[in-house]
């Protein structure tokens, strides 16, 4: 934990290019895929889950995959600080906030809010209260003001404004999904590899994930399609379209010269329901069923919808997941359920006063 290590890309990946060199070891791996028992599955279809979500735990999730590189890089360029972008609940952010504490590196946070709570104090829910534990830097700006200006705009103001304090800032997209980070996800795949060659796991003929930013999906897509996992898999998108990740994922898989279309790798799905972040009641009674039928809890924003999503794919069309092997990826989240208390009170009534004899 915490120490620097030369990287070496597995064999199928080595004619990817750019490769990073250098690789920090902030996650708690191989994470673990076992059997996960849903209910009402179609006849004969097994669903296992790999619990990425237990990858640690101020750095659980998918995010800290690809903060290994992307955070190694920082340190190489002789970085002190770094500055990231998203959503006030943004579990990225805050796993960037923690692993930046980590490795004595300031953080930047610029997180994206509604207009009438801009120039307010944001709070502690979920994620916020860890950020700010760790002493991150929060500056706020309105839905509108990211909308206009664009993540990367904001971000670039953001490091001019650093670079003219003396500042040595390195600047992490949204999400961490740029083709540094995708490293993140090609490893994940080398390491399913290497779990279903060990017998921890079968062959699986689906590979299952949200897709919010891109990278998790353009990263396991790949590192599936060159490996000898060769399952189909299928990214519920979250917000935007798929058609907007098609192209996204294409950009990222054209920055590592992979020679690969999107399309033929990855089958997107629309899971974004009432829109990013926000649940409809179908969508959190799930989550409670399925934390209520197996003790696996997913997140509202993410591994909530694309299972959401997942469920409705396998009423609709029974008959091609019938007899299938899935591995469901659960990329964590946990933190942002806080923010969704007030609509998951009323699904959870099992409390009374005790009665003392
Ligand atoms: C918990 C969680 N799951 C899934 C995702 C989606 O991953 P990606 O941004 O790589 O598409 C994110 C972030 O966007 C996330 O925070």
């Amino acid at each position: 934990m915490l120490s620097k290590g030369a990287f070496s890309p597995p064999d199928w990946a080595k004619h990817l290019n750019p490769a990073p060199s250098s690789i920090y070891c902030l996650a708690q791996l191989p994470s673990p895929i076992h059997r996960w028992d849903l209910p009402n599955l179609p006849a004969d279809t097994q669903v296992w889950i790999k619990r990425d979500d237990l990858t640690g735990m101020q750095l659980s999730g998918n995010k800290v995959r690809k903060l290994e590189f992307l955070l190694a890089e920082a340190k190489l360029q002789g970085a002190d600080c770094v500055i990231t972008i998203g959503g006030i609940q943004s579990n990225h952010c805050r796993a960037t906030a923690v692993a930046a504490r980590y490795l004595d590196l300031d953080c930047y946070l610029i997180l994206r809010t509604s207009k009438v709570l801009v120039n307010e104090d944001p709070g502690l829910v979920g994620n916020l209260l860890v950020e700010r534990l760790v002493g991150a830097h929060v500056e706020l700006v309105s839905k509108e003001e990211y909308t206009k200006h664009g993540s990367e705009a904001l971000g670039d103001m953001l490091v001019e404004k650093l670079r003219a304090q003396g500042r040595k800032p390195y600047l992490i997209p949204v999400g961490g999904s740029n083709s540094l980070g995708t490293w993140g996800y090609i490893s994940a795949a080398q390491e399913i590899e290497q779990q279903i060659e060990a017998g921890t796991c079968p062959r699986f003929d689906e590979i299952v994930m949200a897709c919010g930013s891109g990278g998790t999906t353009a990263g396991l897509a790949l590192g599936n399609h060159l490996s000898m996992i060769k399952s189909k898999v299928h990214g519920y998108t979250v917000c935007d379209s798929p058609d907007y990740f098609y192209d996204y994922i294409q950009g990222l898989l054209d920055g590592l010269h992979a020679q690969v279309d999107s399309r033929d790798i990855v089958r997107l799905v629309d899971a974004k329901g009432l829109g990013y972040a926000l649940s409809s009641t179908g969508e959190l009674e799930l989550v409670k069923e399925i934390s209520e039928a197996t003790g696996v809890i997913l997140d509202p924003v993410y591994s909530g919808k694309a299972l959401h999503g997942m469920v409705k794919d396998m009423v609709c069309d029974a008959k091609y997941w019938t007899g299938k092997k899935v591995l469901f990826i659960h990329t964590g989240g946990l933190l942002g359920m806080f923010d969704k208390l007030q609509q998951i009170q009323p699904l959870t009534g099992n409390w009374r006063r005790m009665q003392i004899m």
